[in-house]
């Protein structure tokens, strides 16, 4: 049984990718690389510590405001990143899943994350929670459309809407 003070659900924000690069006088795009390398040990950390559910902050709403080209970077390094990563994974009984509409993202992004989700869906000694286009404000938006739409349809009705 987990003790009482164990650690159940731990969330990283990505940050300092650029100044890390920076500091090394290195283009940017190759601080977001090293910050992938980095997800890895995190993820192993998280693993040993019998921590259950991890949440990684890797891009947010806000960061489409940031040049084209360092968005094509990032996506792809995370492309790689669960390339390289899904046969451990799968080893570890990871399940991989994701937080933010990913209907924005490049469709090759999306289709290797919707693949880590496949052959993942089944697994349960942790979860990896990747937050991608997430943003509190468009989650909640998200949830009162689905929930209007239900209203419209008959499915539910208005009194049934509970801060849960
Ligand atoms: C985090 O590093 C990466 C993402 C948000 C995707 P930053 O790119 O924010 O790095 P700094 O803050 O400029 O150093
Ligand atoms: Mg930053």
């Amino acid at each position: 049984m987990a003790k009482s003070n164990q650690l159940i659900h731990v969330a990283f924000i990505m940050d300092g990718n650029g100044r890390w690069a920076k500091a090394r006088n290195l283009p940017r795009h190759l601080g977001h690389k090293e910050g992938c390398e980095r997800v890895t040990d995190i993820y192993e950390e998280c693993l040993a510590q019998g921590i259950k559910v991890m949440s990684l902050y890797a891009f947010s709403t806000e960061n489409w405001n940031r040049p084209k080209d360092e968005i094509r970077h990032l996506f792809s390094y995370l492309e790689l990143f669960f390339k390289r990563e899904i046969k451990r994974l799968i080893k570890d009984g990871c399940q991989v899943r994701t937080s933010g509409d990913l209907s924005k993202l490049p469709k090759r992004t999306q289709k290797v994350i919707a693949d880590a989700k496949a052959k993942t869906k089944d697994l349960n000694n942790f979860v990896f929670n990747i937050c991608l286009n997430y943003g509190g404000k468009e989650e909640i938006t998200r949830a009162a459309k689905l929930f209007a739409k239900d209203v419209k349809d008959g499915k539910r009705k208005i009194d049934s809407l509970t801060e849960e």
